[in-house]
């Protein structure tokens, strides 16, 4: 098989019969040709799966914590190879692939910490006559079988994000990382195969999309945990109303900027840098910014300087934040979009000609709801920018999206910033600093067509399993 990758399946390095080439966005350069699983290959890993998770049920929460600890350590030293990796076959600059180990390792940390601290909860039934003596112990156990699909913008975390936790709870996991980026997801099996973790117990598996859907539909994988698309996410859920499905959608992230933020350059500063930082290639990059009219005539322009100062340095891998985006089509289309949106009435503010799949940072202002850019997801470094007459505007205009995955606030002010919690239809509100920031700790997922479920080690550990009540009776309570 020479220089071919080979895909894990139950543990084990396996080669299938066809492969396909991961290229680097970058220049398009060959990184690596990688082995595609037979349907048989796909068949005995799933009943693998299906049969170790009985094995994996008597596993020890210091065992799986002790699995966990490892690939958490293994990222720390191995950190630049693992960032190189993920550069080389996502495009995204050195800084962004570092900051992604970082939370990678974090993210199997927190799990390894999870993993100890899962232990149920006790209730009292003591409070009605018929109860008096018994006592209740709530556990959680796995759903089953994880179908994880994950998406090619964060090759390493948003794997971490479903295999993490899935250790954590003694879940068997079949992982079909994104086609153009599956090397991240091969390696972290690798990682894993050092540890005593059972073969069986997961298999990385380099099925083309157009396979998917038999996945999907097997039964004896009955969670689906999806990240990416909208339209393959609901059709995921539709085709399934049985399985357990958790999807991780899109989102076109607002930020609002009140009157009362004094320092209005370190905000534009923070935008533009979180509308473009990996080519605009996060679910929470800034999309939509809206501020306080009072204050926009100051702030669109230290705006416009922050997106024009991140376009002079991108396409170089060690110092740009932007870089290129995944292929072609997406380039195509986010040029498509915008030229929309100018040909609708909008001011471009910032932008110019994409150099092969480079989209230039692009600012607009004002551009019409019914437009693809002022209703839909670009997942590209385009920003647009409108103005509102109050808070209530402005919260108003930040609701009214199909999507709700998070927002930026920068405001002073307490009053606002709780009114900004209990109003704004999204997953998380951030005072003080863009929607771009995720804590790997914390419940992170959307409202509206964002998705359902919530990721973030804790909450996707209870995603991932279902209480079961154990009743002792007779106790001398
Ligand atoms: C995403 O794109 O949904 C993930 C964003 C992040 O983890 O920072």
């Amino acid at each position: 098989m020479g220089s071919v990758t080979p895909f894990y399946a139950s543990g084990a390095q396996t080669f299938g019969l066809e492969s396909f080439d991961v290229r680097s966005p970058r220049h398009g350069e060959l990184v690596a040709t990688v082995s595609v699983p037979t349907a048989e290959q796909v068949e005995q890993a799933v009943t693998d799966l299906d049969s170790v998770r009985g094995e994996l049920q008597r596993t020890s929460a210091g065992e799986r914590a002790s699995v966990l600890d490892h690939v958490s350590r293994e990222l720390g030293r191995r950190r630049d190879e693992v960032a190189h990796l993920i550069a080389l076959e996502n495009g995204k600059p050195r800084q962004w692939a570092l900051a992604e180990v970082d939370r990678g390792a974090s993210t199997f940390r927190w799990a390894a910490e999870e993993a100890r601290r899962f232990s149920g909860e006790v209730q009292r039934l003591d409070t009605e006559p018929g109860g008096n003596g018994r006592i209740a112990l709530v556990r959680r156990f796995p759903r089953g079988p994880v179908l994880a699909i994950t998406p090619f913008n964060f090759p390493l975390n948003l794997v971490a994000h479903k295999l993490a936790p899935a250790i954590a709870v003694g879940a068997p996991v079949l992982v079909k990382p994104a086609p153009a980026t599956p090397l991240t997801a091969l390696l972290l099996a690798e990682i894993i195969a050092e540890t005593d973790w059972p073969a069986r117990a997961l298999s990385v598996l380099t099925v083309p999309n157009e396979r998917m859907p038999e996945l999907v539909a097997d039964p004896r994988l009955p969670v689906v945990s999806f990240t990416g698309s909208g339209p393959v996410g609901w059709s995921i859920r539709d085709r399934t109303p049985r399985k357990h499905v958790s999807l991780e959608l899109g989102g076109n992230a607002a930020v609002v900027v009140d009157r009362d933020w004094a320092d209005l350059d370190t905000a534009a500063r923070r935008i533009a840098l979180f509308a473009t930082y990996q080519a605009g290639q996060s679910c929470i990059s800034v999309q939509r910014v809206i501020v306080h009219r009072d204050v926009a005539e100051a702030f669109i322009p230290a705006l416009q300087a922050a997106v024009r100062e991140i376009a002079s340095r991108t396409m170089d891998p060690e110092r740009d934040v932007v870089g290129p985006v995944i292929n072609d089509a997406a380039a195509e289309r986010i040029e498509s979009w915008v030229a929309e949106a100018v040909a609708e009435g909008a001011d471009l503010l910032v932008g110019g000609p994409r150099r092969g799949r480079l989209v230039q940072p692009t600012l607009l202002r004002d551009v019409p709801r019914h437009t693809a850019l002022g209703s839909e997801e670009v997942f590209g470094p385009v920003l647009t920018v409108t103005t509102a007459s109050s808070v209530e505007d402005a919260f108003s205009q930040v609701n009214d999206s199909r999507y709700g995955l998070q927002v930026g606030v920068f405001t002073q002010s307490m009053e606002t910033a709780f009114t900004a919690h209990r109003e704004l239809e999204v997953g998380g509100v951030v005072i003080g600093d863009v929607p771009s920031y995720r804590a790997d700790q914390t419940p992170y997922g959307g409202w509206k067509e964002s998705g359902v479920g919530r990721e973030g080690v804790a909450a996707a550990m209870e995603d991932l399993t279902e209480p079961r009540v154990m009743i002792l009776t007779g106790m001398p309570l």
